[in-house]
């Protein structure tokens, strides 16, 4: 499986010891505004194994990100194939990382080395995004990464009950467009 550094951050397989951070960041409502709901232990035990069995499948997917300087775990950052229920088809990046890390660049200096791997490695045309039209510090992300977003993208998710969290919008970037993001 590949392991995708960056100088702050390391991007790399799940461990035993990610699993109590990654059920306390799922279970805190404000990592998780823009979801239906907080996660259970068993759900976050749940998707931390469905994420390293396509890891180990396919050499790439939603990787733990660690902070190389402390070692400390802080989430995910990663590429994976648009649902298939989806109106959309291609691979999407994707990010959700522990309350104490945000503020800090790392989503955007991880999603970069993801992006680079999904056009270098994997010759991607094109990566896209998805997220809640009122997550703006999602959309920052992709902002900062030189994603765009054409309105015209923007729908309603079926899987989501009417309200505040149905609408999405679409961000994509083509190969070779990619924009330096510092560090
Ligand atoms: C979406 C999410 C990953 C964004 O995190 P974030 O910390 O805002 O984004 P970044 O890691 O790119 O950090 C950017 C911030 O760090 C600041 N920063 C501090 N030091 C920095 C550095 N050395 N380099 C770059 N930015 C730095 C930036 O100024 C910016 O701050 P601002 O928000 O005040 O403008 C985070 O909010 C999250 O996990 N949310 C919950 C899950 C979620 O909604 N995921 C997306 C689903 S689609």
């Amino acid at each position: 499986m590949a392991e995708l550094r960056t100088d702050r951050l390391l991007l790399r397989s799940w461990r035993e010891s990610d699993l109590a951070p990654w059920a306390a960041m799922n279970a805190d409502p404000q990592v998780r505004e823009f979801f239906p709901g907080v996660l259970s232990r068993e759900q976050s035990m749940a998707s931390a194994a469905r994420f390293q069995a396509d890891l180990d499948r396919r050499g790439w997917g939603w990787w733990a990100l660690e902070v190389r300087a402390t070692g400390e775990f802080v989430g995910f950052t990663g590429l994976d194939p648009v649902d298939e229920e989806a109106s959309f088809t291609g691979v999407e990046a994707g990010w959700r990382l522990a309350r104490s890390a945000w503020g800090h660049g790392y989503a955007t200096e991880a999603a970069a080395a993801v992006l680079a791997f999904g056009f270098e490695t994997l010759a991607l045309p094109e990566i896209l995004a998805f997220t809640t039209a009122t997550n703006l510090r999602s959309r920052a992300v992709m902002r900062r990464l030189g994603m765009t977003h054409d309105p015209a993208d923007d729908f309603d998710d079926p899987n989501v009950p009417d309200g505040p969290l149905r609408r999405r919008v679409v961000y994509r970037l083509p190969s070779g467009a990619q924009r330096a993001v510092g560090r």
